[in-house]
């Protein structure tokens, strides 16, 4: 029997749609599904996943369960799931819990209801279930064959319970592979950052002055799509001073956030960290400044500041605040602060989860095929489930790639051969 808290199962008819469309542009997930549904190589594996429930995270757990796994679901953020697709997903003989609007104690409800039902392998987005795992269900923990993680923020908290040796199980870093960060970090943000800022306040890019706050994965994406769409300024704020050359010669901007402050429009923070935007910066903003964060959490954007600052607050059109300063200059923060990508708009688009979620899929297998003889460490994605990724969405896209030669490979292998 499937178990299940979503909205409304009656949505399930516009959530197959959206499955329907996904599925019509992730073919790499989809040729594994042609793949293993036939093959059933997870026969009897229980999967728990907290993962931001979309249309592609459909096409994931549809491919797990054709492929013999029963998968219990909730989200990784309480904003972030697609009520149809929630729907849909109930009716495909998934066991959801999971719907747009949770509240903090909802969130972890759900969460909860995924980690009781005792999976032999979780997925995890940004360490949520991982770290419950650790805290509260250490016999669970125990007993699990291994996890993955999704994303950045993620895979720092997963490293932080290795690095103190408490990590209970293998953990696959999904967000490390060439063919996840490269992409989705950088290409999939990128746009869907711009797409969830344009569908919550419809403002015009082209003459802006845009803050891209780091300069990751995340955050050169943005940056490049900001220049683009025709921001009249790019400005990037960075720490760390390798990541701050690569962005002055990459052709932006960079200055500390407190100047930026003074001369932005649209401010983006992605950079994993906390309090990035805070009070000190928000009393020399612009009346009309627009904050949107992309990062992991809701901590980038230092809403108590703002609370504290603003003489009242309105819901001016949907995903978008307004703080009405004391001295009566306003700031508009999106989607509470939370992923504006994902909670603004749809995340990223399938074409990119393709890949992201190929990876998951396999990171699962690897972890399966290999069950018993992995210690409780963060791995990398192996090179091979990397390439293998690589080559059929080359495939997929028509594209075709040179081989090396028998000559070239011996070259390359040689240190005899010179001028
Ligand atoms: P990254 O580690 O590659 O980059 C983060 C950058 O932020 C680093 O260069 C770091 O030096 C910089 N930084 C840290 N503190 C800073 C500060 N106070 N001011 C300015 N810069 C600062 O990480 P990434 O892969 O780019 O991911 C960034 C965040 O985005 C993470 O939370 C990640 O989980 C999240 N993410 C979100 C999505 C999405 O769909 N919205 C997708 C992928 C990743
Ligand atoms: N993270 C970013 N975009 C996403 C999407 N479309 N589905 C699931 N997780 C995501």
């Amino acid at each position: 029997m499937v178990e299940y808290k979503v909205k409304d199962l009656g949505l399930a008819g516009e959530g197959r749609l959206k499955i329907d469309w996904a599925e019509h542009h992730m073919p790499v997930l989809m040729l594994l599904r042609k793949q293993y549904s036939v093959e059933k190589p997870f026969e009897g594996l229980r999967i728990g996943a907290v993962l931001h429930v979309t249309k592609e995270t459909a096409v994931l757990v549809k491919t797990l369960k054709d492929s013999g796994a029963e998968v219990f679901l909730a989200a990784s953020n309480p904003l972030s799931t697609q009520d149809d697709v929630a729907a849909a997903l109930v009716e495909y003989g998934i066991n959801v819990f999971a719907w747009r609007g949770e509240s903090s104690e909802e969130y972890y409800w759900c969460i909860r209801r995924v980690a009781e039902s005792k999976p032999d392998i979780i997925l995890d987005d940004g360490g949520d279930l991982h770290a419950l795992l650790h805290s509260e269900y250490p016999d669970i923990a125990d007993r699990l064959i291994g996890g993955t993680e999704e994303t950045t923020t993620g895979v720092i908290r997963l490293k932080a319970l290795e690095r103190d040796g408490l990590l209970k199980y293998p953990a696959i870093a999904v967000n490390n592979a060439y063919t996840k960060y490269l992409f989705d970090n950088r290409y999939g943000t990128g746009q869907s950052t711009f797409d969830g800022i344009l569908r919550a306040t419809n403002v015009l890019i082209a003459g802006k002055v845009v803050v891209v706050a780091g300069y990751g994965w995340v955050g050169r994406g943005i940056a490049l799509r900001a220049r683009g769409l025709g921001a009249r300024r790019v400005i990037v704020t960075e720490v760390d001073p390798i990541r701050a050359l690569e962005a002055v010669f990459d052709g932006f901007e960079v200055m500390p956030m407190g100047k930026a402050a003074e001369i932005g429009d649209i401010f983006i923070t992605a950079t994993g960290n906390k309090a990035v935007i805070r009070g000190e910066h928000m009393v020399k903003m612009k009346d009309g400044a627009i904050l949107a964060n992309a990062g992991h959490f809701n901590v980038e954007v230092w809403i108590p500041d703002l609370e504290k600052m603003a003489e009242s607050k309105r819901v001016i059109r949907p995903n978008v605040t307004e703080y009405k300063l004391k001295d009566g200059r306003r700031l508009y923060l999106l989607a509470e602060g939370r992923l504006v990508n994902l909670v603004a708009a749809e995340g990223h688009p399938s074409e990119v989860m393709d890949m992201s979620f190929a990876n998951q899929f396999l990171a699962v297998k690897y972890l399966y095929d290999n069950r018993g003889k992995l210690p409780p460490k963060v791995f990398n994605p192996p090179r091979e489930i990397d390439e293998r990724i690589a080559r059929l969405k080359l495939k997929a896209m028509g594209v075709e790639i040179d081989e090396l030669t028998p000559e070239q490979r011996e070259y390359l292998k040689s240190w005899r051969l010179g001028t």
